[in-house]
């Protein structure tokens, strides 16, 4: 008979997995008969040995079938984007709602903070009243309504996947093509899509420092999603300094807002409109750079953000008068430069330690976040700083762990020789 403990010990000889047993592995998780402990040891053997690709594949599929697969009947394109996470990437929110003044209805299922990097959901928590864990009726209303919906996997999908990512948070097990592949396109197949766009993260700030991994990642993430019917793409986006300006939840909210109300037109509008042309390609719409830009531009992305907020339990008006709802955390502190010099790098993971170690991410899985923490006006590689200048600012809960941030920011930029600039964009897989 196949238990838990069995399937560990396949998987720490190194032995595969059948499909039987990975299907029973991702029933156990969804319906709670495989225990937190279990979870763990099984994310530490496939972190340590990995799966085949057939175990790959069997792992993804089972866990998308651990609860419900939608299906749409709406009058366009059903699409979306994930990123495999980085640091000050709140991408989903500015690019969610352009879809959806494109026309492209987007039902996007995301996670919470995992690691280092930040979770679309800890960052919507920030929003009053936003429901992240909707149930299905109200996330298929939404959809239809505001024309995206950004929601949790829940009881009801992908329930495999929400036990299992919130284990790997705090095991350090994060870090496995095959755990990332399974998490990710678990969620997005269980989403009904017809079409997906995969950011894959490399560099400092991302599970994969390297190209080969990244490149690794998303043939692997393309050939599973084509092979289960979703048409994929790849971009594989640098990350070697956060995306937006700010790390932390309710910050990146903040960042997202001026990114999809046109107040700013930096690395996280620019890779917006990327994305988001290469999901409306995969949809068999052209111009997508222009489309997405003037849903930007015209105000229509950030209506259908409003929508979405209120639908979803936020505010009304929020996209108006967002700040009026954002917390600001008690301890606000520069980190002044102790000297002037060029930014020639940034340990973009340091950054995201240090914003789970303010509070805004989870040491163990009943942790609370505090929406309010985290990082602001950090500078950018390659960027002049002035002695007394700023390299970032702390917005931190208590002086002491502002602190302590102080210390990991101070050792995590360093000054040197500007880095030759390089495309936002690096490669693209289809
Ligand atoms: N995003 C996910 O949903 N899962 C991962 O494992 C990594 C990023």
């Amino acid at each position: 008979m196949t238990d838990a403990r069995r399937i560990n010990a396949h998987l720490r000889k190194g032995e595969a997995l059948s499909p039987d047993e990975l299907r029973w592995f991702a029933k156990g998780l969804a319906d709670g008969s495989v225990s937190d402990a279990q979870a763990g040891a099984f994310a530490m053997g496939v972190c340590l040995r990995g799966l085949s690709e057939e175990g790959r594949v069997a792992l993804t599929l089972a866990m998308r079938d651990s609860g419900h697969v939608m299906q749409w009947d709406l009058d366009g394109p059903v699409a979306d984007k994930h990123s495999t996470g980085g640091v000050g990437d709140c991408t989903s929110l500015v690019l969610a709602p352009a879809l959806a003044a494109c026309g492209v209805y987007v039902p996007m299922i995301s996670g919470r903070g995992l690691g280092h990097t930040g979770g679309t959901l800890d960052k919507l928590d920030a929003i009053p009243g936003y429901a992240t864990a909707a149930d299905e009726a109200r996330f298929r209303r939404v959809v239809k309504e505001a024309g995206c919906a950004i929601v949790g996997a829940s009881a009801a999908i992908a329930p495999a996947d929400k036990r299992l990512y919130a284990v790997r948070d705090v095991t350090g097990t994060v870090e496995s093509l095959d755990l990332i592949c399974a998490s990710i396109l678990s969620k997005k197949l269980a989403a009904g899509l017809q079409a997906l766009v995969l950011d894959v993260k490399v560099g400092t700030g991302a599970f994969m420092k390297h190209a080969d991994e990244a490149r690794a990642l998303s043939r692997a993430m393309v050939d599973t999603a084509n092979g289960a019917g979703c048409k994929t793409t790849v971009l594989i986006t640098g990350m070697d300094e956060p995306l937006a300006p700010s790390l932390g939840n309710a910050l990146e909210v903040d960042a997202a807002m001026c990114a999809l109300t046109g107040r700013d037109k930096g690395p996280l509008y620019t890779l917006s409109v990327a994305l988001g042309a290469e999901v409306l390609a995969n949809v068999g719409i052209q111009d997508g750079t222009k489309k997405i830009t003037e849903a930007l531009e015209s105000g229509r992305a950030a209506e259908a953000f409003g929508k979405m907020v209120y639908g979803l339990g936020g505010p009304i008006g929020f996209v108006e008068d967002w700040r009026r709802y954002m917390p600001e955390a008690p301890v606000i502190r520069a980190v002044d430069a102790e000297s002037a010099g060029t930014v020639a790098a940034i340990d973009g993971e340091a950054l995201g330690l240090a914003v789970v170690a303010l509070g805004g991410g989870r040491q163990v899985e009943s942790d609370q976040i505090n929406p309010m923490v985290g990082l602001s006006e950090v500078v950018r590689l390659g960027e002049k700083v002035d002695k007394g200048q700023p390299l970032c600012r702390i917005h931190a809960a208590r002086v002491e762990e502002a602190d302590e941030a102080e210390r990991v920011i101070r050792a995590a930029i360093r000054f040197g020789k500007a880095p030759k600039p390089v495309d936002l964009v690096r490669e693209r897989i289809a």
